[in-house]
């Protein structure tokens, strides 16, 4: 044989496979390339490939035939690549190996039969010892895991609600009236709550400061969205005003300035303010709040039935046009490629605006193509999830149809809002939601963990709490569930492991042990090292940013003015996020995506997380202010100097053997680089 031939069958035979597992290598697979036809959704040539028991042995023959068939009208998948050779081995072998699957996989169920398309009904709190309803739906009659030390939980609930360590004061006090349901209504109670938990809400609505794309101006005057969001927050301002407010906040009978600001959720998008096609970019711009808006409140990707039926989903591009009527009647205020803000009562604000109240009308975009107009469409709300259209009344000045859009996503009956926002609560808590996938509580989203759980929640939440956050965070800090010690997790996961995928399978039901954020991890550094500036709202500050990340732009001295040290020791919150340069400390400690979406922060381990921390400017300027700041609150000895600082930074007393260790260290070398040091503990970014 010729070494061109040779080599030849090297790369045309499949290297040898292990047995094909079903979970692993087969059900992707499927999803991938077949289920969009042949799934619970449509099922072509009567035929559903979605689960396991339903792919019977007669068509183990057909399937391979059709895998691997050269007549393209019966090869399948009948559009794109074909399956490669590797993937139709695993098939066979998988086949031949008895099409093993997992006998508790679910199979799924007609669309309309969807768990969460299903009104939320409330299901009795379980039997068990617990006086706590979340305990008991979680533990039923069995004990709860260990609980966390109480400084530990100290520790844990003040970074949770404020993202910011307890004072020694606060711990003193603590130590001497340890009762952690007066700290938690405490922690509610200030204003260092909203900062934190508006974060999380500017995560989810793809909040940013500037435009993104080549430009990347500045949007005038967002951060009163922002603002705005925290101060509904530490309002407490029930949930589903806040949806209402943000949606169609300048067509409520009562608006105000507040109402109007709130409307700023719909130009937060990125935008193209030159863009090649200004009708694409139109409905670009409007795609986006449909697809933030689905994703947002009612945990759908309605986006995907854009350019055809969702593959997976039972949404058709009729329900995805049928919101964008809901919104084709805003225009975006400009004067070509500036943007303009608005004028309402004085004070300007960043928002679209509905300039009469006739609607343009819309209609289906066939293939997504904005020169392709198809059927003509009302607004309407998706059809699996209502048996009867909501009104959608005229208005006098606006077209009203937002409203009427808000007011059914915000209404008691709902099905999914209670239990997105919930699952969303839940998982900032414990680190890991009911729902994992908490954007996405469609058929393709994973199912709840703990689905009765789920459902009383929610309706608790709607109910009995009158969709207050703050009663909803209260109900969950006082269970076992979350006081729940995180050292046995550490101790399986081999400490200090924290990417490691086996904690991941952990029950999302018990408090997971987890890095902090990107901002309360330098909020928290700039709170020990006694510099955190506490000024609140306005316009945003600019952190120094390394000159080696400006270097690679064209305009780099102008690009990013830094605020002077104290402007920019504010928190983190109130940092500027410029779409196209993000401040590299938040970007490498994985801030958010600014352009889309984002549900869950990821949590990456990379080499340049360490280099931040440990020689980064920030972290080194910061461990001489907490020097100084050691000096002057502990004096000059340094047993005294290293327990002030464990108080401070870790919210204990150093042990015997950290403090002789820390003493030696001392001997060679300064106060600054203990602190250094004591900011590099895992123990300071992952809270017990
Ligand atoms: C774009 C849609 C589409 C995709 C994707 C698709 N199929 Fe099909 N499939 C069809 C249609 C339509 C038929 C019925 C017409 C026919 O028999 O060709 C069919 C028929 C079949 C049949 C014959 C069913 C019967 O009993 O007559 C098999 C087997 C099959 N598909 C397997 C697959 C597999 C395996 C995949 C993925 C690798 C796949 N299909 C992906 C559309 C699709
Ligand atoms: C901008 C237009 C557009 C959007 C938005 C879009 N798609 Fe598609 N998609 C296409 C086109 C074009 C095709 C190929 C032709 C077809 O199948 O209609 C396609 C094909 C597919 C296919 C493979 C075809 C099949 O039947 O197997 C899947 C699966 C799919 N899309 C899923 C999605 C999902 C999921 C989303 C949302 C995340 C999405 N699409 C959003 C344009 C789009």
């Amino acid at each position: 044989m010729n070494r061109i031939a040779h080599l030849f069958i090297i790369l045309v035979t499949p290297a040898p496979l292990a047995a094909a597992d079903y979970a692993k290598d087969i059900k992707p697979l499927l999803k991938e390339r077949c289920v969009s036809c042949h799934g619970s959704v449509k099922q072509k040539g009567d035929l559903r490939l979605d689960a396991g028991a339903l792919i019977s042995k007669d068509v183990h023959h057909d399937l391979l035939a059709r895998v691997t068939s050269s007549d393209e009208d019966e090869r399948m998948p009948p559009e794109g690549a074909r399956l490669t050779p590797a993937q139709i081995e695993m098939l066979r072998q998988w086949f031949a190996a008895g099409a093993i699957y997992p006998k508790d996989e679910v199979i799924p169920k007609k669309p309309s039969e969807h768990w969460s398309f299903q009104p939320v009904k409330r299901p009795p709190v379980p039997a068990s010892t617990f006086g706590h309803p979340i305990d008991a739906f979680v533990f039923g009659k069995n004990e709860p895991p260990p609980q966390a030390k109480p400084m530990a939980l100290l520790r844990r609930v003040h970074l949770d609600l404020t993202g910011l360590p307890p004072t020694i004061p606060e711990q003193e006090r603590f130590a001497k009236e340890p009762s952690l349901e007066r700290v938690i209504d405490g922690l509610l109670a200030r204003p260092e709550y909203g900062e934190r938990w508006a974060r999380h809400w500017l995560d989810v609505v793809r909040y940013a400061d500037s435009n993104g794309y080549e430009r990347d101006a500045e949007k005038p005057f967002v951060w009163r969205y922002r603002d705005y969001v925290i101060e509904s927050l530490n309002n407490d301002k029930p949930f589903n005003r806040f949806v209402i407010e943000q949606l169609a906040g300048d067509e409520l009978p009562d608006r105000s300035v507040e109402t109007h600001i709130a409307t700023g959720f719909l130009r937060l998008g990125h935008w193209d303010d030159e863009p090649a096609d200004p009708a694409a970019d139109r409905y670009d711009q409007l795609d986006d709040i449909v697809s933030t808006t689905g994703q947002t409140f009612l945990g759908l990707t309605i986006g995907c039935a854009r350019c055809h039926d969702h593959k997976f989903e039972p949404l058709a591009t009729r329900d995805y046009y049928s919101l964008v009527a809901v919104f084709n009647p805003l225009q975006r205020p400009t004067k070509g490629r500036t943007e303009l803000t608005i004028p309402v009562d004085g004070t300007e604000i960043y928002t679209w605006n509905e300039p009469s109240a006739k609607a343009p009308e819309t209609h289906v975009l066939v293939r997504g193509s904005p020169t392709r107009f198809g059927d003509l469409v009302e607004p309407a709300v998706p059809a699996i999830l209502v048996k009867q259209q909501p009104q959608f009344p005229a208005g006098e000045k606006t077209t009203q149809r937002r409203l009427g859009l808000a007011q059914w996503i915000a209404s008691p009956n709902n099905p999914l809002t209670a239990r997105v926002i919930v699952n969303r609560v839940w998982q900032q808590h414990f680190g890991q939601g009911l729902v994992t996938t908490a954007n996405d509580f469609g058929l393709m989203g994973a199912a709840p963990s703990h689905p009765e759980l789920l459902d009383w929640l929610a309706h608790w939440f709607v109910h009995d709490a009158k969709w207050s956050l703050k009663k909803l965070h209260r109900l969950i800090l006082t269970s076992s569930a979350w006081r729940s010690s995180s050292v046995e997790q550490r101790a399986k996961s081999g400490e200090p492991k924290p990417s490691d995928s086996s904690l991941s399978a952990l029950s999302p039901s018990l408090y997971r042990y987890r890095r902090l954020e990107a901002e309360a991890i330098r909020d928290s550094i700039l709170a020990v090292s006694g510099q955190l500036n506490p000024k609140r709202f306005g316009p945003a500050m600019r952190p120094a940013i390394p000159v080696a990340a400006l270097e690679a732009n064209t305009d780099k001295d102008k690009i990013w003015k830094a605020s002077d040290e104290h402007e920019a020791s504010r928190r983190s919150i109130y940092a500027f996020i410029k779409r196209g340069l993000v401040v590299p400390m938040l970007e490498t400690l994985d801030l958010a995506d600014t352009v889309s979406s984002c549900p869950q922060r990821q949590v990456t381990t990379v080499a340049p997380q360490a280099l931040t921390l440990f020689n980064g400017d920030f972290v080194n300027q910061q461990a001489k202010h907490f020097a100084t700041r050691l000096k002057r609150e502990a004096g000059d000895d340094p047993t005294k100097q290293i327990s002030h600082a464990w108080r401070l930074a870790l919210c204990r007393e150093p042990s015997s053997d950290e403090l002789a260790k820390m003493r030696a260290f001392l001997q060679n070398e300064s106060l600054e680089q203990l602190c250094r040091v004591i900011l590099n503990l895992n123990e300071f970014v992952y809270p017990e």
